[in-house]
């Protein structure tokens, strides 16, 4: 291929933050028709790589250019008029309007000034069509959830018919049968002679959608090489900068305990007559596709929902549904699906945001005490290695990997005894998950309860004590100990009705 062909490239980037340098000296540059995944671990520069080439931030030195047509001074607006279009690793939308009306945010369809609202739910179907999505164009895009959410954040990318399509992370809360819809998209805007660049932390994901990668660490570009031909291992030893550790086979302890958490017959929008035991000791895993109940199950639980009917015990005793307030005073910890919006506060340190679940381990005499709160803060930053330039660093300006593993690190600082996890490893990389594994084995070993839901299967097979799999708002079948295969999880996951 000649140089023509270069969509858009990076020439000797540098970019710093206050105590970062998140690139360093990057030479890059992305082809007409290919698909270049980038590659790395939480942090390592990868997001940075890709606002730098949307526009929404800019080079220290070096040069970024898309088309020939270098990138200094111009803001996300011009660089999306060169034909970029980017899909953010943290979801952009605005909840209260509707799905056709964020499909077009800013770029409404009108016709003789006025905004052409049926030329614009037309336009919404035929783009969220063209993704194979079913999803009602006119619903507000804050009642999706996050698989709906990033579904339709795809579907903008993809309707504005661009040269360069780059999208961050775009299915780390898909799961399997929706991933498929989004390779087969890129493949073939790809075929159409589209750009893309495609971050996702899942091998086997990449192996289908890529033609290249390129492997970022510290900053910098390690190698690019073709995906067919390299093995994982390789790969996984680029962006570790070792080899990876060899996993030891782990043994499964269901537990046998009389449940500390247990509900009978929940019935709400999406649950239709849940009944489901947590058992101290044990990770219990929850699969199940998009819609079957997941999200719903943990958040009536916890108290977060009301459900119509039905009943939770917490240690045997009958609790008042959708007591959230007092679920965690008696010892409940939840970590969101989505940690923008309902987990984090951007602008306070990552030091905070993790003893803010409970401050009075950090106070004295009912005053905070900045001392313990450093304290605390930095030996769970520590325990989970999570890559922040100082305690007080806002968490907002953490890659994403590592803001949540500072949600996680917030439950740890609780001490909860039951702790109902959400995609907890969502957007993180190979080690940074097996860091967050070993800590759900050690609160599990301590006696504490574990419920861990994930829309990757292959992690609940590896994880898990127990697997209850929902389907319509129901939980269809329960798999325990040497029972759990990935296979077999799988297939009742996604079994019909
Ligand atoms: N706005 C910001 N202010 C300060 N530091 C930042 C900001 N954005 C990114 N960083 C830092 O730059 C480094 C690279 O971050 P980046 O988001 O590019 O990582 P990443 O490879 O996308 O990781 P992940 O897989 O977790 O998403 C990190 O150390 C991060 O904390
Ligand atoms: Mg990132």
């Amino acid at each position: 291929m000649s140089n023509t062909d270069v969509v858009a490239e990076v020439r000797a980037g540098t970019k710093r933050y206050p105590g970062v340098t998140a690139l360093s000296d990057v030479d890059f540059a992305v082809r007409r028709g290919e698909v270049r995944a980038l590659l790395g671990k939480n942090g390592a520069g990868k997001s940075t790589l890709i606002k730098v080439l949307s526009g929404a931030e800019h080079l220290d030195s070096g040069e970024a250019l898309v088309r020939g047509k270098p990138l200094a001074g111009l803001g996300t607006r011009d660089v999306a008029a060169l034909g970029v279009a980017t899909v953010y690793q943290e979801l952009s939308l605005v909840p209260e309007m509707t799905v056709a009306e964020n499909l077009f945010l800013g770029a409404w369809p009108r016709s003789r000034g006025a905004l052409d609202l049926r030329r614009m739910r037309a336009e919404a179907k035929e783009a969220m069509a063209r993704i194979g999505v079913d999803i009602d164009v006119d619903s507000p895009v804050g009642s999706l959830g996050s698989a709906g959410q990033q579904l339709v954040e795809i579907a903008r990318a993809v309707a504005q018919r661009p040269t360069l399509l780059i999208l961050d992370e775009p299915t780390s809360s898909l799961a399997a049968a929706e991933v498929r819809q989004v390779i087969d998209v890129v493949r073939t805007v790809a075929e159409q002679g589209v750009a893309v660049i495609y971050v996702s932390h899942r091998m086997d994901e990449i192996r289908q959608v890529a033609d290249t990668a390129t492997v970022v660490r510290d900053g910098r570009i390690v190698e690019t090489l073709p995906v067919r031909t390299a093995s994982t291992h390789e790969i996984v030893a680029m962006m570790l900068g070792t080899a990876p550790e060899a996993v030891a086979a782990r043994t499964r302890r269901p537990s046998a305990e009389p449940p500390v958490l247990s509900a009978r017959g929940l019935v709400s929008d999406r649950l239709n007559g849940l009944d489901i035991d947590v058992r101290p000791g044990e990770i219990l895993g929850i699969a199940g596709v998009l819609g079957s109940g997941r999200t719903e199950t943990l958040r009536a639980l916890v108290g977060l929902d009301r459900p119509a009917s039905g009943e939770i015990r917490l240690r045997g005793e009958a609790v008042r549904p959708g007591a959230f307030a007092a679920m965690l005073a008696r010892g409940l910890g939840m970590t969101p699906e989505n940690r923008r919006r309902e987990g984090i506060v951007p602008l306070m340190g990552v030091d905070e945001n993790i003893v803010i679940s409970d401050l009075r381990r950090v106070s004295r005499s009912g005053v905070l005490d900045r001392r313990a709160i450093r304290q605390a803060a930095r030996a769970l930053i520590d325990r989970l290695a999570i890559k922040t330039a100082r305690p007080g660093t806002p968490i907002g300006t953490l890659s994403g990997g590592n803001q949540q593993k500072a949600v996680l690190a917030r439950w740890l600082h609780a001490g909860s005894d039951v702790l109902l996890l959400d995609e907890p490893t969502r957007g993180v990389d190979v080690e940074a998950k097996r860091q967050i594994y070993d800590q759900m084995r050690l609160l599990a070993d301590d006696g504490r309860a574990v419920v861990f839901v994930s829309s990757e299967v292959e992690e609940l097979a590896d994880v898990c004590d127990r697997i209850v799999v929902l389907r319509g708002g129901r939980a269809v079948a329960e798999l325990s100990g040497d029972e759990i295969e990935l296979n077999r999880v799988m297939a009742l996951a996604i079994a019909e009705e």
